[in-house]
């Protein structure tokens, strides 16, 4: 959403740019009309990122990928295994990082994490950020490890931001701040992490979906009786200090969210990548980044998460007479007294696998790709054997995270992406750099923990059949359903054969 004034139309507004900007016809005839020397150059030379970064990103990847096998109930590196250390966990909330409210022009989305970050001046307030900046501060806020930021921030980049100026909005289409206009010869308008499908995926925790009748298109505000069933499920617990909101009210969560996106939506869409990633690991953020740590008996890192710390994430109160909830859109801000988990215990890409795996050993359902035919309550899923030709299954996944990542790996990097990216982009010098460095390098330091990895190959023929994969806003087709159902190839082959 992008903000206005009054701020009590932000709704309103958000709706207005809410994503259109990836209709992918729109972009191809954009492309080809694209000076395409210009582009060329521009990608090959303009793309520049700090070499120590990408060092620490391969490192963090490494040992992410050493410790697959190992895990804690929540994460792989327990954060009770450290010393509470108040100094350097708190997180500050004064002078710079004071809270303010967005102004008429900054973009809020549906990211809680993200919009905390630029209502305190963390990320810049305006809610653009650059690629960098991003895996850095989530590291040092929220102890994201560089692998994990560096696969969120680079696919923001790439597909719903602007390459060339390596930047992204946490929320719609924005300007971006450099070398914006030759982007937009490229592929369009950046369209923010709001883009449906792209990013931004249906059975969210607290959003409606994108096509589900009655939202009105509405995919970055809260809907309140969302949030209100964590509240339940968790018992309405009130009590200050306790550990209320675990993964296990969260898992809960998931799954009822899922059914009901299957009931309510006959669109509903699970994605690769926005779905089966992105919104399942959204679950175990919350327990894992918006927990307060503080110390136990014995001095080390306890971390726990009730309504006290949970609320201000999501902008929501509760009304001081009635109890009921109150929302207030874009007012996302950090509990007073808040401390991150220890940067010795960070979250990375293992921890979203060995959670993923956890989820789907409880409904295998999440392990799949598919949604709705057309009609509420015709969930089909293609699963992990159909999607591989049998060369793996569901049991195989649940039994060895070895398998998940391979899996992953292959049904994102390896199938999806080259595709995307051929729609995308005229000119893949760079952007192939971006994605070998901080999407495709780090999960296949984990894919490759399962032998013979790269016999394993995704077809994603048959997903052409759930409509909300194809439709995007004002009927033009969306950029997924384009993609999914035709073979997809692989851009690198394509490059060295046309060389
Ligand atoms: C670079 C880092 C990040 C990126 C690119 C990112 C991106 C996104 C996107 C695209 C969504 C929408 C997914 C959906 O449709 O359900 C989302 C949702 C969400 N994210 Fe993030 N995120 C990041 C970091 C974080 C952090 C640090 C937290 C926690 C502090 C967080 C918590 C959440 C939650 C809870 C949701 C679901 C919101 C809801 O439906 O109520 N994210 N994020």
């Amino acid at each position: 959403m992008r903000f206005t004034l009054p701020l009590l139309t932000a709704v309103s507004a958000g709706l207005s740019v809410l994503p259109s900007a990836f209709a992918f016809p729109h972009i191809q005839e954009q492309a080809d009309k694209a000076n395409t020397t210009l582009s060329a150059r521009s990608l090959s030379e303009g793309i520049k990122l700090c070499p120590q970064l990408r060092a620490r990103m391969e490192a963090a990847a490494s040992n992410s990928a050493s410790k697959l096998s190992k895990r804690d109930p929540d994460s792989v590196i327990n954060p009770n295994a450290f010393k509470f250390d108040e100094a350097a966990q708190r997180i500050d909330v004064s002078g710079s990082h004071e809270w303010r409210a967005p102004q008429p022009g900054d973009i809020r989305g549906p990211c809680p994490g993200l919009n905390v970050l630029a209502n305190h001046g963390y990320f810049p307030r305006n809610g653009v950020v650059k690629l960098e900046t991003a895996i850095e501060v989530v590291e040092q806020v929220y102890g994201i490890s560089p692998d994990l930021g560096g696969f969120l921030s680079a696919y923001a980049t790439i597909f719903t931001g602007n390459v060339l100026d390596t930047e992204w909005s946490i929320g719609g289409p924005f300007t971006s701040s450099g070398l914006g206009g030759l982007t937009n010869l490229l592929a369009g308008e950046p369209g923010g992490i709001n883009t449906h499908n792209v990013y931004e995926g249906d059975a969210s925790v607290s959003r409606r979906d994108y096509y589900e009748p009655g939202a009105n298109h509405d995919n970055v505000n809260v809907y309140l009786p969302y949030f209100q069933s964590v509240v339940d499920i968790a018992g309405d617990d009130r009590t200050r200090g306790k550990d209320v909101y675990t993964r296990d009210v969260l898992a809960k969560h998931r799954w009822e969210r899922f059914q009901t996106s299957i009931a309510k939506n006959p669109n509903f869409f699970y994605s690769p990548f926005g779905g089966l990633v992105v919104t399942t690991a959204a679950h175990d953020f919350i327990v894992n980044f918006m927990a307060n740590n503080t110390a136990d008996e014995q001095g080390n890192n306890r971390i726990y998460l009730d309504e006290h710390n949970l609320f201000p994430f999501f902008s929501i109160k509760r009304d001081p007479k009635s109890g009921e909830l109150i929302y207030t859109p874009g007012h996302e801000r950090f509990p007073e007294d808040w401390y991150r988990r220890p940067l010795a215990a960070q979250f990375g890409l293992a921890d979203v696998v060995t959670n993923l795996l956890k989820s789907g050993a409880e409904h295998t359902e999440l392990l799949s790709v598919g949604g709705n035919t057309g009609s509420v309550n015709s969930f089909a899923g293609l699963n992990v054997g159909n999607l591989t030709g049998g060369l793996l299954n569901t049991a195989k996944l649940l039994d060895d995270p070895a398998a998940l990542s391979c899996f992953l790996y292959q049904a994102t990097v390896e199938s999806l992406i080259p595709t995307q990216l051929r729609f995308l982009y005229k000119d893949l010098t760079g952007v192939l750099d971006l994605v070998d460095h901080f999407i495709g390098g780090p999960l296949k330091k984990l894919a490759d923990t399962f032998p013979n990895c790269d016999r394993v190959k995704v077809d994603y023929s048959g997903a052409d059949k759930f409509p909300g994969s194809k439709i995007q806003s004002g009927g033009k087709t969306g950029l997924l359903g384009a993609l999914l159902g035709q073979k997809t190839r692989n851009v690198k082959q394509q490059q060295r054969r046309s060389a």
